[in-house]
């Protein structure tokens, strides 16, 4: 299997450190790695290997081609041109995903490639592939999550150890757990994003992530902490969808959940996934929501994934976008 990788950030070195790791069970060739400026990666493993150049990664025959440099530009073209070449796709860019994953999954369609984002929700948690093949004999009734690494490690600091807002969030950057403008996970817009690919996958309904109702923690304070405190309750940024007679309702907001609940016990860069469905009744999906080795081995699964010719349905993102209810139900678990 011969792989082309675009971006070697936190993402890309994690996934190629797994592949590293799992050289004895399976041999995946890494051809070329795209970057923006070589020689910022100079020192690193595969050196011989990175290009600035996109028509190095075209020029070899890759089987797939693992996207994990993030943006929306010039990466849409990038993994179109790749569609189009008959390569399969797997990238973890939910920012691409929540705005085109429509278009993209239609184009694998018509062209009879894969392609598979397991990386783009909950990190190193694999929540996609569960919701989309073993929860088939269900209808799935609501999602409630943390799905934000950054803000939930900012959240956390604040509540244990007092520290203040801005502090955190350099922690978490430092950790590489934010993204490249942390205005994306502190706004929600992140973690808005993610609700919409699942839900969209949850509901089998397009649901956009523009259209939930949204609120980031910026305006979070010690106040804030403290009477969360008082209330036997933490602060956190959950996700929530629910589908009732066919209307889905959704929200990303800052929600005080009390101190015995899943989601209270889901701290730092943790992510918390929990699913309801009308057969199954309530399952939780809880680990690392970001960090290098642990959406690295997500990608991973999905290069092995298409490797095996393990491949799931995604059909729901053609569909029409779907009206958000924003009545917020008052209601986590
Ligand atoms: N910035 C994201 C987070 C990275 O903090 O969850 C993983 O998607």
């Amino acid at each position: 299997m011969k792989i082309g990788i675009l971006g070697y950030g936190t993402v890309g070195s994690g996934f190629i450190d797994v592949i590293d790791n799992n050289r004895d069970k399976r041999d995946i060739e890494i051809c070329k790695i795209l970057v923006s400026d070589k020689y910022k990666h100079k020192g690193k493993k595969y050196f011989d290997k990175i290009t600035e150049n996109i028509e190095d990664i075209f020029e070899e025959n890759i089987d797939v081609l693992v996207e994990v440099m993030g943006g929306l530009n010039p990466t849409l073209d990038y993994i179109k041109r790749a569609i189009n070449n008959n390569i399969h796709v797997v990238t973890a860019n939910k920012d691409l995903l929540a705005e085109y994953g429509d278009e993209l999954v239609k184009l694998a369609n018509e062209k009879g490639v894969y392609i598979k984002f397991e990386a783009s929700v909950g990190g190193g948690i694999p929540v996609l592939k569960p919701l989309i093949e073993s929860l088939e004999g269900n209808n799935i009734e609501s999602i409630s999550a943390i799905l934000n690494g950054t803000t939930n490690f900012i959240l956390s600091k604040m509540y244990d150890e007092n520290l203040p807002y801005n502090i955190a969030l350099k922690q978490a950057q430092e950790l590489g757990f934010a993204e490249a403008n942390p205005e994306a996970d502190v706004m929600g817009y992140d973690a808005a994003r993610k609700l919409s690919i699942l839900s969209t996958l949850a509901y089998n309904n397009r649901v956009y992530w523009k259209d939930l109702y949204l609120e980031g923690i910026t305006s979070i304070d010690e106040r804030d902490m403290e009477y969360a405190k008082k209330l036997d309750c933490k602060i956190k940024l959950v996700g929530q969808s629910s589908l009732k007679e066919d209307k889905v309702s959704a929200f990303v907001r800052p929600v005080l959940v009390e101190n015995n609940s899943i989601l209270a016990k889901v701290d730092n860069e943790f992510n918390a996934v929990i699913v309801n469905g009308d057969s199954v009744g309530e399952i939780s999906f809880v680990g690392k929501g970001a960090g290098k080795l642990a959406t690295g081995s997500a990608v991973y699964s999905d290069v092995i994934d298409i490797i095996d010719n393990r491949i799931n349905c995604i059909d729901s993102f053609m569909k029409n976008k779907v009206e958000i209810n924003k009545i917020l139900e008052n209601k986590c678990s």
